[in-house]
């Protein structure tokens, strides 16, 4: 049996290796006293990006995210956080910036109050996080994006776990749109996931060109009521799992 990795303290000085996957976890609401200092390490455009955001608590996470984001850069890249230079993919996805002439890549999702952040050298990853609750349209979402193998996987579920099924299951057809850096609206159906609670096997089809599911790993997260996935693909990775 394989025993499942624990969230350990984050290292002040993280380095990345080879096929290195470094997660951190980071609960904002022990952050909403530091908010003003947070800010300050944004750039102008996520400084505007926030104030534009009219819920405290979703800008208070923006803020905090971002935040954390460049202060674990910082730490890899040797460089000041509002130095960090962070530019963002047509679809959304932010990257680092060619001028720091660095192979790492990185990706972030929140829900509610937690936020993770997943890096790594060279392949893109995608990372999801949903806080385990009803989804009560849950069958209605799997019927506009849903290929029959994966309503047929999640109406398998027996119906006391369907609510972590679901979650668990959406989080990994998100994460793998995310590692490719593509919309839930256009790509759904484009990768076909197994809805069941822990699966063998996870993936059924990923329907792009030269695709080879073998190739794409995925990692069940679970933090307190939190479930989250991410994938690459690249296989045998050494993942590490940090809260800051
Ligand atoms: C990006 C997307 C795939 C996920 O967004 P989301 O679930 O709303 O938000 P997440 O918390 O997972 O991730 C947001 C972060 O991902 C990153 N991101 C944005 N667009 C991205 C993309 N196309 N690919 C990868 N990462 C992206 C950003 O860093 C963003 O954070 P920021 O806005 O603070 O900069 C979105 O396009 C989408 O399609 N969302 C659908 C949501 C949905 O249907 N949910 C149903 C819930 S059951």
């Amino acid at each position: 049996m394989v025993t499942p990795l624990s969230w350990q303290t984050a290292p002040s000085t993280p380095v990345l290796n080879g096929n290195d996957i470094h997660v951190y976890y980071v609960n904002t609401s022990l952050f909403q006293d530091q908010i003003k200092e947070l800010f300050h390490l944004l750039s102008s455009t996520e400084q505007n990006r926030a104030q534009n955001i009219s819920h405290t608590k979703q800008k208070n996470t923006f803020i905090i995210t971002k935040a954390f984001l460049r202060k674990i850069l910082s730490q890899y890249l040797g460089a000041p956080e509002q130095q960090i230079s962070l530019e963002i993919e047509k679809n959304g996805k932010p990257f680092l910036g060619s001028c720091h002439n660095s192979s790492i890549q990185f990706n972030l999702a929140h829900s509610h109050d937690k936020s993770i952040l997943a890096f790594c050298l060279k392949t893109p990853l995608g990372i999801d996080l949903e806080k385990i609750r009803l989804i009560s349209h849950a069958q209605k979402i799997l019927t506009k994006y849903g290929s029959e193998q994966e309503k047929r996987s999640y109406n398998a579920v027996p119906e006391k776990h369907k609510k972590e099924a679901f979650l668990r299951g959406w989080t990994k057809k998100e994460a793998l749109i995310k590692a490719q850096g593509h919309k839930m609206a256009t790509h759904a159906n484009k990768y076909a996931v197994n809805f069941s609670l822990f699966p063998k096997d996870k993936l059924f089809n990923v329907e792009m060109a030269n695709e080879n599911i073998q190739s794409w790993a995925l990692y069940d997260l679970t933090i307190e009521d939190y479930v989250g996935t991410i994938a690459l693909q690249r296989q045998n990775n050494k993942l590490s799992l940090w809260h800051v």
